[in-house]
């Protein structure tokens, strides 16, 4: 756990959570445990370099989020847009999703491109629904649907 909180803070991650890395991490695994989603670390030669997750999964809507952050000096690289590519494999694949969306913050232009990178259809825009503990924000929703996961997949076996 001490590691675990350590790498968190010495890559830049901090804003994963709102209070403490220690508590950020215990909520993790409850809801990992009770199959609402979980967190990854991404590594690159053997460091931590970013995390990703699958969030809000919802067992009945066959639905759920995907969250990711990358430690400042490893962007730009293509990292996370392969790294999200690879969950959404697991997440169609594997939960037999079918439906994953992307909700960023819409001054977020990097990563409402890795959403647009991947296929992803805009959906619009939830207004005020991030409180940054000073101000609010507006999320950009983009969804990607199984049936279109399975289509871009063909198509680039194909080609
Ligand atoms: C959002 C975030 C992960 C985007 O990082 P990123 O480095 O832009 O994303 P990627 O790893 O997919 O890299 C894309 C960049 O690499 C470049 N790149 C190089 N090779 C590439 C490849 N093979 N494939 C895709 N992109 C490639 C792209 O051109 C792009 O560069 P640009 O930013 O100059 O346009 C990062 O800004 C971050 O962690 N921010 C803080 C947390 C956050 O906002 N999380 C999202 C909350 S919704």
């Amino acid at each position: 756990m001490e590691a675990l909180k350590r790498s968190i803070t010495d890559h830049g991650l901090e804003w994963l959570y709102t209070g403490q890395p220690g508590q950020f991490i215990e909520d993790s695994l409850r809801r990992f445990a009770n199959r609402q989603g979980f967190w990854a670390g991404l590594r690159l030669r053997n460091e931590l370099v970013g995390v990703l997750g699958i969030n809000n999964v919802n067992d009945w809507t066959r639905s759920a989020e995907v969250d990711y952050a990358l430690g400042p000096g490893f962007r730009g690289k293509g990292l996370m847009t392969q790294a999200v590519r690879a969950m959404l494999d697991y997440g169609f694949g594997e939960l037999h999703l079918n439906r994953i969306e992307i909700r960023a913050d819409k001054e977020n232009t990097k990563s409402c491109t890795i959403a647009l990178r991947l296929g992803f259809r805009k959906e619009g825009t939830l207004r005020e629904n991030i409180f940054y503990g000073d101000r609010f924000g507006d999320q950009v929703v983009h969804s990607l649907l199984a049936s279109e996961w399975q289509a871009l997949s063909a198509n680039k076996d194909n080609g």
